[in-house]
């Protein structure tokens, strides 16, 4: 069965028109739930073999899209999933920025998703014109002149984005010593680590820990944009630190290049649920929704974003007229 990134982004609107309900409501579980929900019951329509590699946790923890779940029809291509239904829980719940619903795909045998342990992992991203210059082992002061020569910028005209957490005091200062300015942000690193790829983006950089399944999310990103993404594993504990070394073999403490994470081909999609850094959240009118995406190819390098616009549909039932929810029409579909 043949598919493209365009069934992908069936998935990832859907699952962003179903949470957004929830935008602003303070109920993070209900619009996890509602994003899971949506998500899932679409890839299931897809003639996949689609096992979840990354997603809401362990099959104990997770009541859906647990590492392992199959999804899919069973019938087509085996294919391995990594999502994050709703990257941003709080930030949808509080109606915050970069709330983004976001997928990745990869052919068995074709192409690979690092099964990440769910752990931290410390992060840097850069765009295609700083690739092969920056390395996780030097000091953040170091990497982010280099990122401001490789740009041509003033160090003052280079924004780097970074998790608000006290883990990042340090880093925070380092980088602000440098004359850099930084953009924090409460939660979602992976929307800025997307958009740091963007050369029209307003950030260069994305520095910090953050979660290791969203670092797989966001290499997939970077192997099909361009750019480069260096990461290293943290654990709590030393449990965390054996479960990754029998997931991933010796060293876990190793230095992760953009193709340790994510590799051969690949499909990325993801959905703005509330409007951020990378994408516009999405957008009622009458009878109408509004859309807006990014979906990836790295087989063919394509990138596009797409803004699409979700007519209500209505059923006549005993006479009388049904508005559809919008994420109905796309079942319908
Ligand atoms: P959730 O949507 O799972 O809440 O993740 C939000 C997030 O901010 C991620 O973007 C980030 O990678 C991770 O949490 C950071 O974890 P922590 O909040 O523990 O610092």
């Amino acid at each position: 069965m043949f598919f493209t990134s365009l069934d992908f982004l069936k998935v990832t609107e859907t699952a962003a028109l179903s949470c957004s309900k929830w935008v602003g409501k303070g109920d993070v579980d209900s619009a996890d739930q509602a994003a899971c929900e949506a998500l899932r019951s679409i890839l299931n329509t897809m003639d996949i073999d689609g096992t979840i590699v990354i997603g809401e946790g362990e099959r104990d923890e997770a009541p859906m899209l647990y590492i392992g779940e199959k999804v899919g029809t069973g019938s087509g291509t085996p294919v391995q999933i990594a999502v994050d239904p709703l990257e941003g829980t709080n930030l949808c719940a509080n109606g915050s920025p970069n709330a983004i619903v976001v997928l990745a795909a990869a052919i068995t045998g074709e192409g690979h998703l690092m099964h990440a342990p769910d752990c931290y992992m410390d992060k840097i991203v850069v765009s295609q014109e700083c690739s092969g210059i920056v390395d996780i082992s030097l000091p953040a002061s170091v990497n982010v002149r280099l990122i401001a020569k490789a740009l041509g910028k003033d160090m003052d005209e280079l924004t780097i984005g970074i998790l608000e957490r006290d883990r990042h005091k340090k880093l925070i200062q380092e980088i602000r010593d440098t004359g850099a300015r930084v953009h924090l942000v409460p939660d979602g690193d992976l929307a800025v680590a997307i958009a740091t790829l963007d050369p029209e983006s307003d950030i260069d950089a994305l520095f910090g820990i953050g979660g290791a399944p969203e670092g797989v999310l966001a290499a997939a990103a970077v192997l099909c944009y361009g750019g480069e993404m260096q990461a290293r594993l943290v654990f709590k504990n030393e449990e965390q630190r054996s479960r990754a070394e029998k997931m991933m073999g010796s060293n876990p403490d190793r230095v992760l290049k953009t193709t340790d994470l994510a590799s051969g081909s690949v499909m990325f999609a993801a959905t703005g649920v509330t409007t951020g850094d990378l994408l516009r959240g999405v957008r009622y009118r009458k009878n109408s929704a509004v859309t807006e995406s990014i979906i990836m190819n790295s087989g063919t390098g394509s990138v596009r974003r797409i803004e699409t616009h979700h007519r209500r549909q209505v059923q006549i039932k005993n006479n009388k007229m049904i508005f559809l929810d919008f994420e109905q029409n796309k079942v319908a579909n």
